[in-house]
């Protein structure tokens, strides 16, 4: 990312946070690590590097309060949350439809 100056400027174009958090089991909000039947921030990796988009940063998070909805996610600087409960077609239409044709992805959404 460059300034109007055409300097290179610190920081990202879309921040992704994945919600990792981990509690035990029985826990009465469960969690996004035991919902999760895959590595969720691994595979948003994988499919953007198809893309090569260096100003995609994705990163772990801990429970983002949604837990029931969970997994989730959250995008920045839009701010749109998203439920990831099918990974494998989740994920290449999040990244395809939101993180390069910046188009929400409303079948995912998560109820706010
Ligand atoms: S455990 Fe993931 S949102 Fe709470």
């Amino acid at each position: 990312m460059k300034d109007p100056k055409g300097r290179k400027v610190v920081g990202f174009d879309k921040h992704v946070f994945v919600c990792e958090n981990k509690r035990d089991s029985g826990h009465p909000r469960e969690c996004c690590y035991r919902k999760s039947k895959d590595d969720i921030k691994t595979l948003f990796k994988k499919e953007l590097e198809y893309y090569a988009k260096e100003n995609i940063r994705i990163n772990s998070a801990g429970c983002l309060d949604f837990c029931e909805q969970g997994p989730t996610i959250v995008i920045y600087p839009e701010g749109v949350w998203y439920s990831v409960m099918n990974p494998e077609k989740d994920i290449p239409e999040i990244v395809k439809e939101h993180l390069i044709d910046g188009n929400v992805v409303k079948r995912c959404l998560i109820e706010l």
